[in-house]
């Protein structure tokens, strides 16, 4: 798919202020700092549409972009980090959750992962509770410029070996880099099916 235009719509706290659901919605979520905002930028080729930080806690509401004028991507806030609060770590936050459950055009949420981490424990909670709650989701590994291509393998190999025995079949994972565009034309066109539908 080409990307002819991408623009910033607007902000949320609440999930009932965003846009009216009239259109596809694809969702990016993940810990802190992973690369969400980066990958949306990738993504679009548009190097500062959405908030990149080198420091975790960067974005931190709902952010609709709308692209070729007929479908949105959604920059979420990361979880499992707090700037003031040790309590609410590890915890996914009532924005996010309501976002997830009630956002009735979302298609399908990426779940972003660091490739360069062993399996998380609030990686792998999270994906439990969407799938305990029915959410259609798939993973995306993030910056594998920084792994080999053994190393590439060996990451996804080790989510599965962790998932096998709570899941039946493994969700679709996609391996990316927001430096290289690694899996730009695989992502773009998992979309672009899903928009068909
Ligand atoms: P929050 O909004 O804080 O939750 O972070 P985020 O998930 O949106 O991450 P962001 O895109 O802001 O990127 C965080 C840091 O990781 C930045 O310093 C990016 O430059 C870096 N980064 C993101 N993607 C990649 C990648 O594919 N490769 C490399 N090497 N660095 C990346
Ligand atoms: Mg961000």
């Amino acid at each position: 798919m080409e990307i002819k235009s991408a623009s910033f719509v607007i902000s949320n706290t609440d999930v009932k202020k965003c846009p009216a659901p009239d259109r596809h919605e694809y969702a990016f979520i993940g810990r802190s700092n992973v690369g969400k905002s980066s990958l949306i930028n990738m993504l679009t080729n548009y190097s500062k549409l959405a908030k990149t930080s080198a420091s975790p806690g960067k974005t931190q509401l709902i952010n609709h972009f709308l692209i070729n004028n007929e479908w949105y991507l959604v920059d979420l806030p990361g979880y499992g980090y707090a700037r003031t609060s040790k309590s609410q770590r590890g915890q996914f936050s009532s924005m996010i959750k309501n976002y997830i459950l009630k956002r009735e055009n979302m298609v399908c949420l990426f779940v972003l992962i660091d490739s360069r981490h062993d399996p998380l424990k609030i990686d792998l909670d999270f994906m439990e509770w969407l799938g305990e709650n029915g959410v259609p989701f798939v993973m995306v590994f993030t910056k594998a410029d920084k792994l080999t291509t053994t190393e590439r393998m060996n990451c996804i190999a080790k989510y599965q070996e962790k998932m096998k025995d709570t899941w039946e079949s493994m969700p679709m994972a996609f391996i990316t880099s927001a430096e290289t565009k690694l899996g730009r034309v695989e992502l773009l066109s998992y979309i672009s099916e899903l928009n068909k539908l």
